[in-house]
C-alpha cells in the first residue's frame, strides 16, 4: 500500500491566498484492485482558475482539485498497462487508485520534452490556438494586444499573432519577462503595467488601434483596450486574473463595446474541439521549427505546491507554472 501526500485546502482565503489556507496530508493510497489502476503523478499544473474555486467549489480538507501527468505503476485494468502516461483533473496528490474514468492516455512527442503537453502542446496552448483563430477570429497583419503575455497562454497567443504577422503588443509586470518577450519572442511593444499606467502605455504602443485584445487579465487592462478597439474589433475574454482574489473585476468604459461594433466573448478549450486536430498539428509544426518559444516555473516536491499557487498570482511564474513530483 503505497503512502502518498496531498494538498488540502483548509480554509478559504480573503483576498490573496496564504500558506495557512492549506495543509500537507498523509494518506495511505489502496493498491489497484480488479478494474483499478495505481497511477503516480509525475507534474502537477499550477492554474489561475484554482483561486476562484478556492472561494466557491473546491471542498474544503479534500486533495485540490487540477490538471496533472502521471504514470500508471500497477494495472489491474485491461485498457491500462504500467508505464502508460496518463493525464488527470485530480490534483494536488502523489499517489491515486482510479478505475480509469477520468484518465486520458498521452503519447508522448519523443522530439519534444514531456512538459510541453502540459502548456503549450496541451489545454493552455490550445485556449491560445483557439481563442485567438476562432474566437477573436484574427485576420493576418492585424493589430492584436495580449495581456500577461509572458505567461502560459498569453505567451503562445501573442507568439501566434506575430506568426500571423500582426503587429503585437504584449504587457506583463516585471522587466525580466519584458525583455524576453521584446528580445527572444520578438514582439512590437511590451508594456510594464507595474512600471507606467496601463492606458497611456497602450495608447502610445497602438498608434494604429487594436483589432484583437486577447484578455486574460479584465479590470484596468480590459479597460485600457476598450479604448483603442478598432471598429469590429474583437476581444476574446480568456480570463480576469486581476480580479480573481477580490472576486470583482470593474471596466467603466463598457459603452465603447457599442461605438466601436465590438465583439466581447467569454471561451473556454472545450469550446473549439473540432481545431483540435489542427493545433496539435500547427504547434507541433512550430515548436519543432523554434518558432514558438516557451518558458517554465518548475517548483520541486508537492510540499511546494501551496506556495506555487500564491506565486502564480502574484506574477512569480515566467511561462506554464508547473510542480515537479517524480521524474
Ligand atoms: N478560458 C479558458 O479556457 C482558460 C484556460 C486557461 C487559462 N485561462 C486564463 O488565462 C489567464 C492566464 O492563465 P495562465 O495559466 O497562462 O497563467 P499565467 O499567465 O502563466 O500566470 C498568471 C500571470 O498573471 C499575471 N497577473 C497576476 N495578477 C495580475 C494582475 N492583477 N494584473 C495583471 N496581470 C496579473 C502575472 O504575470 P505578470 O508578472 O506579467 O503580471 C502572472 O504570472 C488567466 O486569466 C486564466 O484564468 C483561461
Amino acid at each position: 500500500m503505497p503512502k502518498s501526500r496531498e494538498i488540502h485546502l483548509v480554509q478559504r482565503p480573503s483576498g490573496a491566498p496564504s500558506p495557512a489556507d492549506f495543509a500537507l496530508v498523509d494518506r495511505d493510497v489502496a493498491d489497484a484492485a480488479d478494474g483499478e489502476v495505481l497511477v503516480e503523478n509525475l507534474y502537477m499544473s499550477v492554474d489561475p482558475a484554482m483561486r476562484p474555486r478556492l472561494t466557491a467549489g473546491q471542498a474544503l480538507n479534500e486533495a485540490m482539485m487540477g490538471g496533472a501527468l502521471g504514470r500508471v505503476v500497477q494495472s489491474r485494468h485491461g485498457d491500462f498497462k504500467v508505464g502508460d502516461l496518463v493525464t488527470n483533473r485530480l490534483g494536488f496528490r502523489e499517489f491515486f487508485t482510479s478505475d480509469g474514468k477520468g484518465l486520458t492516455k498521452l503519447e508522448p512527442d519523443p522530439d519534444l520534452p514531456l512538459t510541453v503537453h502540459m502548456h503549450v502542446l496541451g489545454m493552455t496552448g490550445f485556449t491560445a490556438y483557439g481563442g485567438l483563430l476562432h474566437i477573436g477570429q484574427l485576420k493576418d497583419g492585424e493589430q492584436v494586444f495580449v495581456s500577461t503575455a509572458a505567461g502560459a497562454v498569453g505567451s503562445v497567443a501573442a507568439q501566434i499573432a506575430k506568426l500571423k504577422g500582426c503587429y503585437v503588443v504584449g504587457s506583463t509586470g516585471a522587466d525580466d519577462k519584458a525583455r524576453w518577450l521584446k528580445d527572444e519572442v520578438g514582439l512590437d511593444a511590451v508594456i510594464n503595467y507595474k512600471k507606467e499606467p496601463i492606458r497611456q502605455a497602450l495608447e502610445a504602443a497602438t498608434p494604429k488601434g487594436v483589432d484583437v485584445y486577447f484578455d486574460n487579465v479584465g479590470g484596468d487592462h480590459l479597460e485600457a483596450a476598450l479604448r483603442r478597439m478598432n471598429t469590429l474589433g474583437r476581444i476574446p475574454v480568456c480570463g480576469f486574473i486581476s480580479g480573481y482574489n477580490s472576486g470583482h473585476s470593474v471596466v467603466s468604459n463598457l459603452s465603447n463595446i457599442i461605438y466601436s461594433r465590438v465583439t466581447l466573448r467569454g471561451f473556454v478549450g472545450t469550446d473549439f474541439m473540432h481545431a483540435y486536430p489542427d493545433f496539435q498539428r500547427d504547434m507541433r509544426g512550430w515548436l519543432k521549427a523554434g518558432r514558438i518559444k516557451y518558458q517554465e516555473t518548475v517548483r520541486d516536491g508537492i510540499a511546494a505546491a501551496p506556495d506555487a499557487l500564491i506565486g502564480l498570482m502574484a506574477g512569480q511564474n515566467t511561462g506554464k507554472m508547473l510542480v515537479k513530483l517524480a521524474g
